[in-house]
């Protein structure tokens, strides 16, 4: 049986179900001689756990954190104890979930990747910042120390879209990209044609667990924009910050505006759109009824990507939970697991 390591940087939404999905798939793992083994879990503000024998997940889920295995090694939650489990752990993957900081332009997440990058760690992040402000430097930095620096979830929740491009789309090069890539805006702006305020739709949505705990990084476009640099930077060899997209929330559109549209059959969507050349931009947009990005509703996401080789090729996410996002990291772990 071979272990891998991992040490998990946030245990909120998304580590607490890539947590669930490990346990799922323990049995699966086992038969193809594989186990992952979270030697230790960092939060911000509920301390640090490590045990270099692995950590009881099913303990880490359903029990206070106080009584935990005797084992266990409690600490504060102090950067430099977060700093110190990053480089010293015996681990062999750093999962970085700790929330996207559009203020501190992708800080702390990119010192965690760059740090566990540099004690030869491989890096999986769901946070979308390290790749918006940081994608070629953390690449670079990957390639020289032959880790992987790899992150499926942080676009469209573990929809198969780096991994597309990068495997199955081999030697053929994306030209450009156009989509709908907030759930929490399309979400939103479904429920203000239903008659819900943009508070109380705003609310619903944090309550299910997809909104930004910040909601004016959703509404001001900002999610959409930084999710829309990791596209251009990794997909199209770009070389973008988020703050360069053209961008333009929701917070001005009105019921009147959306019921306006929706009686002469068309539908408005914060669509995100870049070239590899052209500027990036993302804003309300007025669809006709045949636009397949008029289809998107809820929380469904879409992109269509312009290929060279392929034509346009477009994928359709089907109202995702917290389920895709942690599958996602979960087959970045076994993609570096088949390599190692
Ligand atoms: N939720 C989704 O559907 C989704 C989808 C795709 C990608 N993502 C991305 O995945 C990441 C995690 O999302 P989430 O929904 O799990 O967020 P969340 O529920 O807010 O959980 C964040 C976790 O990170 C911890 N944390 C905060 N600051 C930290 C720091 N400096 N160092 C270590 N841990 C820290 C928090 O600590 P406490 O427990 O003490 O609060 C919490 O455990 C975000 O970057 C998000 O954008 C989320």
């Amino acid at each position: 049986m071979r272990s891998l390591r991992l040490v998990f940087l946030g245990f909120g939404h998304v580590g607490r179900e890539l947590a669930r999905l490990l346990l799922a798939r323990e049995a699966w793992l086992a038969e193809r001689g594989l186990r992952f083994l979270v030697v230790g879990v960092s939060t911000g503000s509920r301390g640090l756990r490590a045990d270099p024998e692995g950590l009881d997940l099913d303990a880490l889920l359903n029990q206070p954190w106080s009584p935990l295995r005797p084992l266990t090694r409690v600490a504060g939650a102090a950067p430099e104890e977060r700093a110190a489990l990053i480089a010293n752990a015996e681990a062999d993957i750093v999962v970085e979930m700790t929330p996207l900081r559009v203020d501190l332009r992708g800080e702390p997440a990119i010192g965690h990747a760059r740090m566990a990058l540099e004690a030869g760690k491989h890096v999986v992040s769901a946070n979308k910042g390290p790749v918006a402000w940081a994608y070629r430097q953390l690449d670079d930095l990957a390639r020289r120390e032959g880790r992987r620096f790899l992150f499926e979830s942080a676009v469209m929740d573990g929809t198969p879209l780096f991994s597309l491009a990068r495997r199955t789309l081999a030697g053929c090069r994306v030209l450009g990209c156009r989509g709908i890539l907030n759930t929490t805006t399309n979400y939103v702006l479904g429920r203000l044609l239903e008659g819900q305020d943009l508070e109380g739709a705003v609310r619903e949505a944090q309550e299910a667990g997809f909104a930004e705990a910040d909601p004016s990084l959703d509404l001001d476009g900002w999610d959409a924009a930084v999710k829309l640099t990791c596209l251009a930077n990794a997909l199209m060899g770009r070389n973008l910050v988020p703050e360069e997209v053209l961008r333009q929330g929701i917070r001005d559109l009105s019921p009147e505006d959306l019921l306006r549209e929706a009686k002469r059959g068309r539908a408005i969507r914060l669509v995100a759109e870049v070239s590899s050349s052209g500027p990036a931009q993302v804003g309300p947009v007025i669809l006709s009824a045949d636009d397949l990005l008029a289809r998107a509703s809820g929380t469904s996401s879409v992109i269509t990507l312009t290929t060279d080789l392929m034509g346009l090729l477009s994928i359709f996410e089907h109202s995702p939970g917290l389920g895709q996002t942690a599958y996602g990291v979960f087959r970045d772990l076994l993609e570096i697991a088949d390599q190692d």
